[in-house]
């Protein structure tokens, strides 16, 4: 791999290599001293124009365990704010030496842009509504890692269950590309406004009522309602939503003995989400977190080692 710019396009044999080093790195992680010699002498950029706690952050601390350099650059407080362009803050960057660039940036297809212009490595920390891949091969090893702990196999035969605010999300489509590849059985729950379009032709099944979708499923996973993206107003309402759509206390009691929760986060509690699900035995949020910094440390790994 040269790049990491999306799960399309990227091999299953390189998806599997990624998924199996994260097992390995997830073990680093958990001992007391957790720094490894092996990206010593690399630099790693953060480049975000868009807000971000868990991807900016575990990009940090994956590049600091390996023993990169990582430094932080966002937008607000660097010359973008002055209105230089995306592509001289890349060309400016990557000008310095650096050997890779981890880059959040609100255009869909902004990071497949900015390869075709930086001798560093990039990777997608989430483009617009396109891809967030890193989000999906670390939900795909925190699901991984529960199902091994619990003698439930792989992902193969699973039922996921991906509910919320589809478009808006690149989590979504990057689930979509990664979990069936995997041999699980995606299907995804929104209202029909809040479908990304051409969902149709996506290898994944579509339902809009929640409640018929919850019993079969061994892992559901709620998506944020992205307010953000919503300057046009939000239908149905946020009242109609929680009551149709979120993860109620009550929905809890519909769900099978062994199904599990996950959310990428950041969590609206009380909108998607209910505090009795985030924080239930059910809940893999703070796994999927911790996943974040395996499977990151991982793909520096892969894009840089060599
Ligand atoms: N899941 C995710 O991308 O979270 P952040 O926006 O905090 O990075």
């Amino acid at each position: 791999m040269r790049d990491l710019l999306g799960i399309e396009g990227m091999a299953l044999d390189d998806i599997r290599s990624v998924l199996a080093t994260a097992e390995e790195m997830h073990e680093i992680q958990q001992r007391p001293i957790k720094k490894l010699p092996a990206l010593r002498g690399r630099t790693v950029v953060n480049l975000f124009f868009e807000d971000s706690t868990r991807t900016r952050s575990s990009f940090e601390l994956a590049a600091k365990w390996l023993s990169a350099d990582a430094i932080n650059v966002a937008a607000k407080g660097s010359s973008a704010s002055k209105g230089e362009s995306m592509r001289d803050t890349l060309m400016t960057l990557d000008s310095m030496g650096v050997d890779a660039i981890v880059m959040r940036h609100g255009g869909s297809g902004s990071v497949a842009q900015a390869a075709g212009w930086v001798k560093a490595a990039m990777i997608n920390a989430g483009d617009g509504t396109h891809e967030h891949p890193t989000q999906a091969l670390l939900d795909a090893h925190a699901m991984l890692r529960h199902f091994r702990a619990h003698n439930l196999g792989d992902l193969q035969g699973k039922e996921v269950v991906i509910v919320g605010d589809l478009l808006h999300s690149r989590v979504v489509r990057s689930n979509c590309l990664l979990l069936p590849q995997l041999g699980a059985h995606v299907t995804l729950v929104a209202p029909p406004t809040l479908m990304p379009p051409g969902v149709g032709t996506w290898n994944v099944e579509v339902n809009h009522d929640l409640d018929s979708a919850l019993p079969s499923a061994d892992v559901v996973m709620m998506l944020r309602v992205q307010r953000e993206r919503m300057l046009g107003g939000f239908f149905p309402s946020e009242r109609e939503y929680t009551i149709r759509y979120g993860l109620t206390a009550q929905r809890l009691t519909k769900l099978s003995p062994h199904a599990v929760i996950a959310h990428p986060g950041p969590l609206n509690r009380g909108l998607e989400i209910s505090s009795a699900a985030a924080d239930s035995a059910r809940s893999i949020v703070l796994d999927q977190v911790s996943a974040g910094v395996a499977v990151r440390m991982s793909v520096l790994y892969h894009l840089l080692a060599a």
